[in-house]
């Protein structure tokens, strides 16, 4: 089985997309989760992190990723996500405690298992570009890379930078540029992944349990800050990369070689693709069967507490 370390930045779709992987599990191994800073600071996503894990019984150690990206100022993401980075929902008292270092917890992991650990990157691109950065034998040893982020059909930060990739784009650089093999999914394939109406009234008429009313809370949030920055229901970004790996046919896709701007004043943090490259090492999904994903997800949560 596929062995995963997911980051990510919790964050309404981050959450949804930790709950899949719970319920998914028979497809894939999590192996363990990293809360970096991006949709609000990294205090906050940790906190959101630890007290989904405790929601899910996920049962994996949670560590704490960056506080800040490599060179640019921070931006966070609370018009759409709020104060907390997760509001909706509340949440017990939290019982589970941070496991450590998320950095230092990947280098080792990732160089001392060659070939076997999957890293999926859901937030800014920060942690990996650090381990990147910070060990040669990291991207060897890495079996490939997932990726939420970047667009190539216009932003959700600036007119053309998508979020993760915009929060920190000369990380992404550095991970896009890697050599790894990646799989992106940007916003030209994560914006056909529409919460609607009937799928809330179908989760409402499912049976009851705990994260089936954390979900209706943090979605309630979700569609109602969505609807008002962005005028439409919320997508799935993130959890484009969990329903991937349960089932890799429900999306299409192209291979190209994506650079980051970083010098353009009006275009910092968007993604190209250079599609007449000669080192295409990305496989870009471009198109979703949408139906296939929201039976993956209907799977995954019937089998959540
Ligand atoms: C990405 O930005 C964040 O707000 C979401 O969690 C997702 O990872 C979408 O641009
Ligand atoms: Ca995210």
């Amino acid at each position: 089985m596929e062995r995963i370390i997911f980051d990510c930045d919790p964050g309404h779709d981050d959450a949804v997309a930790l709950a899949m992987a719970k319920g998914l599990s028979e497809y894939f191994k999590l192996e363990a989760v990293i809360a970096t800073y991006g949709n609000q600071i990294r205090e906050k996503t940790l906190t959101n992190t630890l007290n989904l894990a405790q929601a899910l019984n996920l049962d994996v150690p949670v560590y704490a990723g960056s506080v800040a990206p490599l060179i640019r100022e921070r931006v966070v993401a609370g018009n759409i996500h709020g104060e907390n980075g997760l509001a909706g929902p509340v949440f017990p008292e939290c019982r589970l405690k941070c496991a450590g270092n998320g950095i230092t917890y990947a280098l080792d992991t990732v160089i001392n298992n060659p070939g076997e650990i999957t890293f999926v990157s859901v937030g800014p691109f920060t942690d990996l570009a650090v381990c990147l950065k910070a060990d040669p034998r990291f991207a060897p040893s890495l079996k490939r890379i997932i990726v939420m982020g970047g667009s190539t059909c216009g932003g959700n930060v600036t007119s053309t930078a998508e979020f993760n990739v915009y929060a920190d784009p000369e990380a992404a650089q550095i991970v896009f540029n890697s050599g790894v093999e990646i799989v992106q999914f940007g916003l030209d394939v994560t914006l056909q992944v529409m919460l609607s109406e009937e799928i809330l009234e179908k989760v409402r008429a499912s049976k009851e349990t705990n994260y089936k009313s954390i979900f209706l809370a943090s979605m309630e949030y979700y569609v109602k800050s969505c609807k008002e920055f962005i005028h439409d229901y919320p997508a799935m970004h993130d959890p484009c990369t969990i329903a991937y790996l349960a089932d890799p046919t429900i999306f299409k896709f192209i291979e190209t070689d994506v650079e980051v701007d970083l010098k353009s004043t009006l275009h910092y943090g968007a993604t190209v693709d250079l599609r007449e490259s000669i080192n295409k090492n990305v496989k870009k999904a471009i198109k979703a069967d949408i139906k296939k994903f929201w039976d993956l997800f209907f799977k995954a949560l019937e089998k959540l507490p």
